[in-house]
């Protein structure tokens, strides 16, 4: 269900996954065919238990420390970007979602 509802079709991907925090969403996309994941989140203790659960389910994960309001990568860099529990606490949600939409490739 995950998949039809990022429109996912199988074909190889690059996800990038923001506000991962331990890495439950990203390990979920890691299960489906085709799905490259990166998670990025503020919390390095959060990215350190990521980085451990994801080796023990042997997903090949990328975790990487950030923030969503400066995502640190070029425009257009991922075929699909999430935010799973993330955006409710932005009171302005326009930082965070216009840097989610830069490094959207379906924009650039
Ligand atoms: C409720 S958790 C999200 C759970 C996560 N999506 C998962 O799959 O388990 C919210 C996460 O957002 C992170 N966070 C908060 N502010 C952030 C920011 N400005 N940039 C990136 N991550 C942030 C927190 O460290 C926390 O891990």
């Amino acid at each position: 269900m995950l998949g039809e509802l990022l429109g996912l079709t199988g074909k190889p991907v690059d996800l990038l996954a923001c506000g991962c925090g331990t890495g439950f969403f990203s390990r979920q996309y890691a299960r489906l065919p085709g799905v490259s994941v990166t998670g990025i989140d503020l919390d390095e203790p959060l990215l350190n238990a990521a980085r451990e659960l994801s080796r023990q389910e042997g997903h090949l994960i990328q975790f990487e420390r950030g923030d969503i309001t400066d995502l640190p990568f070029q425009d257009g860099s991922f075929d699909t970007v999430t935010s799973d529990i993330l955006l409710e606490i932005f009171p302005d949600k326009l930082l965070p979602i216009s840097e989610m939409v830069r490094v959207w490739s379906l924009v650039s």
